[in-house]
């Protein structure tokens, strides 16, 4: 058997702050049902920490959850388009934090498609042996670049992180196969450009400029096509069909996308793994923690062949066909919690809602 790259550890940190669509009633011209019907969206967490304390804790759940002890990590790897600071990187503090004394660490951006990207890159260094133990987390807290009072963009978003262990695998388990796609021409559909260095300095002073700017009918499209296409060339590449497929774990985006995706795959809805009604779309992060709530819930046996697929800002688009290991049960736990916190989502977000309320002075009230 040839040498591939299996998750052994999986953990996830949803922060604690709840923002309901009713509470998204109260601060635009939205309802429950709209949202609900136009994207399987009931509620969505925020982070009152920063990224990177999301992304430590997925990560101790992870390595807890394989056995493994920091210092056996080669890599860190994070995917993520929301680090609180450009440099040092998310993954470099985390190294740190976890005390992995062993381990590179760096991180990735693919957007929504990070996760998948990351595993790509992970599977690639595991099977050419450059390393053994990968930690990958995915991490995000968009909840940073959403205007509050646009219910085009603020609807879907949450915060969250969730991470896996990667070990070499001899037996069959691991990555089959990866298809990863782009298209940097309709890069303009999703926007965070308050991150970068373009322009002078301290552009985020600017709120036009540092809001999400998102072209939701056009990502729709490119979306439903795009995650089709790469997991049916998966599958291809691993020699696979849609009915050797036991669970796909796609990206959290809109439950219509899932919906309309995977029936142009001819894949039923009792294969497919969706958590997006309690979590929103938590890009990088959607993926991982939707892997740790698919293992909690029972939904992945030893030997199943798994598929995750992903598509976000770029554009970028992923798939990753795998064969699931023996382990579906924690090898251990960990017990650490995020600080506590008494805030409310409206505490949370005033300082958005603040800082964002020039572009809408405007505005009708909200009804
Ligand atoms: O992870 C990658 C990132 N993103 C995605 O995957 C999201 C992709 N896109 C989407 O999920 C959808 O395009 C949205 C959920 C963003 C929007 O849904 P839609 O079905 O494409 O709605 P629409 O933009 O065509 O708007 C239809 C109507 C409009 O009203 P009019 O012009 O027909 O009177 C909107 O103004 O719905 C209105 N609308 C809303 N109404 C209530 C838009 N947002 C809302 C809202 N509540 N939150």
């Amino acid at each position: 058997m040839s040498r591939r790259a299996a998750i052994t550890g999986w953990g996830k940190c949803v922060p604690p702050v709840s923002l309901s669509n009713a509470d998204l009633e109260q601060l635009m011209d939205t309802s429950d049902e709209w949202i609900v019907e136009r994207t399987g969206i009931s509620n969505r967490q925020l982070s009152h920490v920063e990224t990177t304390d999301l992304a430590e804790l997925a990560a101790r759940r992870a390595l807890a959850c394989s056995g493994m002890n920091a210092e056996e990590i080669d890599l860190v790897v994070v995917a993520t388009c929301t680090p609180e600071i450009l440099c040092p990187s998310v993954a470099a503090m985390i190294q740190d934090r976890i005390g992995a004394t062993n381990a590179g660490a760096f991180d990735l951006n693919a957007a929504c498609s990070g996760f998948v990207y990351g595993t790509s890159v992970v599977a690639g260094m595991i099977e050419s042996g450059f390393v053994d133990n990968v930690l990958l987390v995915g991490a995000e807290k968009l909840h940073f670049a959403m205007d509050y009072r646009d219910r085009g963009t603020a609807i879907l978003f949450g915060d969250g992180a969730g991470a896996a262990v990667f070990e070499p695998s001899e037996d069959g388990a691991g990555v089959l196969a990866v298809d990863l796609g782009a298209d940097g021409g309709k890069g303009g559909t999703m926007l965070i450009r308050s991150m970068g260095s373009m322009g002078e300095p301290s552009p985020t002073n600017d709120p036009a400029i540092h809001r999400l700017h998102f072209e939701g009918q056009a990502v729709f499209k490119i979306a439903v096509q795009g995650i089709s296409a790469s997991a049916n060339r998966v599958l291809e590449l691993a020699g696979l069909t849609a009915d050797d497929v036991d669970l796909v774990v796609p990206h959290q985006a809109n439950a219509r996308i899932i919906d309309s995706a995977t029936r142009r795959l001819g894949i039923d809805k009792d294969r497919v793994f969706v958590n997006i009604g309690s979590l929103g779309n938590t890009a990088a992060a959607s993926i991982p923690m939707a892997i740790s709530d698919a293992l909690d819930a029972g939904r992945v046996s030893p030997g199943d062949t798994v598929v995750l697929t992903a598509f976000g800002g770029g554009v970028t688009w992923g798939s990753i066909a795998l064969t699931w290991g023996d382990r579906t049960e924690p090898a251990g736990v960990h017990e650490g919690e995020l600080p506590p916190t008494d805030m409310t989502c409206f505490d949370l977000l005033q300082d958005n809602l603040d800082f964002f309320a020039p572009l809408h002075a405007d505005d009708p009230p909200v009804p």
